[in-house]
């Protein structure tokens, strides 16, 4: 079973995510199957409303499959500290072909369940901080654009509605 990567204008994108009650062999396939969505894209990072589940997990791996132990998976994740603030150029799985830049934090530390169902911690800087807070978003229905000023917000929505209305979104 594999379902594809949704993208913006899909209602799934746009509702909070519900914690998970326990982590059954059911979470533990719709995980794997997260992460083979996230490497086959070449992805650094995918939440669960991505592929249409509304629940309160996402994993991250900053190297998109190429270093081992790389990968984080976050269920039920809730935020530590958050401090500073970056700026750097982001896209999003959801918004193919894509990218803007987005004022992030720094540093964050995000609390949740592994794979296995064991508390963990991800206490990132840079491109980790801002994968973290990226993905916390996507669990409350927010994508990078709603982050962004009018003008850059509406120049890539405009250009994704002209796509749309060619059919090549
Ligand atoms: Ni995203």
């Amino acid at each position: 079973m594999s379902r594809p990567v949704l993208k913006i204008g899909a209602a799934a994108l746009r509702a909070a995510a519900r914690p998970v009650e326990a982590v059954t062999a059911e979470v533990q396939a719709l995980v794997d199957e997260m992460v083979a969505a996230m490497y086959a894209e070449r992805g650094i990072g995918l939440a669960a409303p991505q592929i249409g589940v509304g629940l309160r997990v996402f994993v991250v791996d900053l190297s998109s499959g190429r270093e081992a132990g790389a990968l984080r998976v976050c269920i039920n994740p809730e935020w530590g500290e958050r401090d500073g603030m970056q700026l750097e150029e982001e896209g999003c799985l959801s918004l193919p072909g894509f990218s803007a830049t987005v004022a992030r934090p720094a540093r964050a530390v995000v609390h949740a369940l592994d794979r296995e169902g064991a508390r963990h911690t991800v206490d990132g800087t840079g491109l980790m901080a801002r994968a973290l807070q990226h993905e916390m978003d996507h669990l409350e229905g927010t994508l990078y654009v709603d982050r962004l000023r009018g003008l850059s917000r509406s120049m890539i929505l405009n250009r994704i509605k002209k796509l749309d209305r060619d059919g090549k979104w």
